[in-house]
């Protein structure tokens, strides 16, 4: 039966790991100049509908490296504009398509999509989650710091997408996450109270940013205001601005604390620029395994059906 990548709890820990290894294997092999054809003759759809640089073009460049063919839909250009169901186009496009990944704001469509088509459909991002984002990180601190057990993973910011996602993480492997969020932006209720219940390490919902990442191994922070929230931009910037990831906050962790952000980042409010920049940073090489992970993934569900 055809499985979905809606949010990480639609893994187990073996799946995760098991995506960690070829992620990082794919890597290697990508590197080497090996041309890896496990997608040939497979054709992936793209629905977007909001912006995207990274998840767009990491799993375009993900389906076309490994043999498969992919198509970009813009929901702009699709029937969806003019009100076809949901339900309706993952019924036809699962009659031309062997996967899909969407971007969209409704996790609730997402779903209505997915329960209706008859092929693996993944999270390129909701209102809710951002579940393959928080696969390559994950594959990032593997491969930097060569574990994940033991280290006190810090969130710093707005309790949003890609925060739900980490306590999802957080739900099925054994991490210490640490999630600093001003009071009024802590996560959502029920997403955190189900990971807090299930958690196979420790979850610490703070505050304090300065509190939360003392000793830190890893700092990660994200937009103050995402996709859907842009108005709100200028009130969140006075809001936020304590939970700025400085210099000034570095110094409170270990020495060697990795400062990650899924990008695009906004110098000057949640990340400042010397710190984007600076040493501690790996939002390149995080970037990058985007496009790793997306083709582990890819292929886990192809073959996983
Ligand atoms: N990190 C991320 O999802 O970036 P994009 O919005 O550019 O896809
Ligand atoms: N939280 C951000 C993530 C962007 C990749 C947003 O949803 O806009």
């Amino acid at each position: 039966m055809k499985k979905d990548l809606l949010t990480l709890r639609d893994l187990s820990a073996d799946d995760c790991e098991a995506l960690f290894v070829r992620s990082l294997e794919l890597k290697e092999r990508h590197a080497s100049g090996i041309a890896d054809q496990t997608l040939q003759g497979k054709t992936f759809g793209l629905i977007f509908d909001k912006p995207s640089t990274r998840t767009r073009v990491s799993f375009e460049a993900a389906v076309v490296q490994l043999g498969g063919t992919s198509l970009f839909l813009n929901v702009q250009d699709t029937q969806l504009i003019r009100n076809e169901p949901i339900a309706d186009t993952g019924r036809v496009l699962s009659r031309y398509l062997d996967g899909l990944v969407v971007r969209t704001y409704s996790q609730d469509l997402l779903k209505e999509l997915a329960a209706a088509a008859s092929i693996p459909v993944i999270n390129g991002l909701t209102d809710l989650y951002h579940p393959c984002q928080i696969l390559s990180d994950l594959m990032t601190i593997l491969e930097k710091k060569g574990k994940l057990e033991g280290l006190k993973i810090v969130w710093v910011g707005d309790g949003n997408n890609v925060a739900h996602s980490w306590l999802n993480a957080a739900a099925i492997l054994p991490l210490n996450l640490v999630v600093a969020c001003p009071e009024a932006y802590q996560p959502d209720e029920a997403i955190l109270s189900a990971a807090v219940k299930d958690a196979k390490g420790k979850i610490v919902v703070l505050s304090d940013p300065e509190e939360a990442v003392r000793d830190a191994d890893v700092i990660y922070t994200d937009v103050w205001a995402s996709m859907g929230h842009e108005s709100e931009h200028g009130l969140r910037k006075r809001i936020f601005k304590p939970f700025q990831v400085s210099e000034g906050l570095l110094t409170m962790a270990k020495h060697d604390v990795m400062v990650m952000h899924c990008l695009p980042a906004h110098r000057g409010e949640e990340i400042a620029a010397d710190v984007l920049e600076g040493a501690h940073s790996v939002v390149w090489d995080q970037a990058e395994n985007k496009l790793h992970m997306h083709k582990a993934i890819l292929e886990k569900l192809i073959s996983d059906q």
